[in-house]
C-alpha cells in the first residue's frame, strides 16, 4: 500500500515536468459586437475562444493542465473571437451557430461551468445572446 502511494506520488510529480503550452498570442481583430454582448461572451467564452485566456493556477498543475491547454487549443482553432477575419455573410451563420450551442447548453462545456461560476449563463445573458445572434 505504501509502495503504491509512493509510485503514484512519483508519477504525479514526474508529469509536472511535461511541457504544456499556455500561450496568449497578441489579439489581432476582435469580432465586432455590442458591449452588452461582449460582456457575456468575454466572460463565458474568451477563456477558450480568444487569445486572452485567463490561465488559472490549476491550469498549471498536471494532469488538469493537459486537459485545459487541449481545450483552449481546440477552442481557438474552431472559433477565435480575437482573430476575426470573417465576411459578414459568414458572420451571420457563426452567430446562429453560437446561439445553437448556447441554447443546447453545449457551450460553455459543462466541465467548464462546474469549476467556473462565470461560465454559467443567466436567463438575461441568454436573452442578450439570442437577440444579437438572430437579429438581421
Ligand atoms: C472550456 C473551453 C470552452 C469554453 C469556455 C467555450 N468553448 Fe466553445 N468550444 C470549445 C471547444 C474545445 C470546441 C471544439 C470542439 C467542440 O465542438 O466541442 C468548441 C466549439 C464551439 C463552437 C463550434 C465551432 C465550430 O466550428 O464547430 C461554437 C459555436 C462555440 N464553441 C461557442 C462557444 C460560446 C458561444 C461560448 C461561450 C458562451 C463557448 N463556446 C465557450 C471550448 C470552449
Amino acid at each position: 500500500m505504501k509502495k503504491l502511494l509512493i509510485i503514484i506520488a512519483v508519477i504525479l510529480i514526474g508529469i509536472q515536468f511535461i511541457p504544456v503550452e499556455r500561450t496568449n498570442p497578441p489579439v489581432k481583430n476582435e469580432m465586432p459586437m455590442p458591449s452588452k454582448v461582449k460582456e457575456v461572451i468575454s466572460r463565458a467564452c474568451y477563456d477558450c475562444h480568444s487569445n486572452n485566456t485567463e490561465w488559472k493556477w490549476y491550469s498549471k498543475v498536471a494532469p488538469m493542465s493537459f486537459l485545459i491547454s487541449y481545450d483552449v487549443k481546440e477552442g481557438r482553432e474552431h472559433l477565435n473571437f480575437t482573430e476575426w477575419n470573417y465576411y459578414s455573410m459568414e458572420e451571420n451563420e457563426i452567430k446562429q451557430e453560437i446561439w445553437e450551442e448556447v441554447l443546447k447548453e453545449r457551450m460553455p462545456p459543462w466541465s467548464y461551468r462546474v469549476v467556473n461560476p462565470k461560465g454559467k449563463l443567466s436567463e438575461e445573458d441568454k436573452r442578450i445572446l439570442r437577440e444579437w445572434a438572430l437579429e438581421r
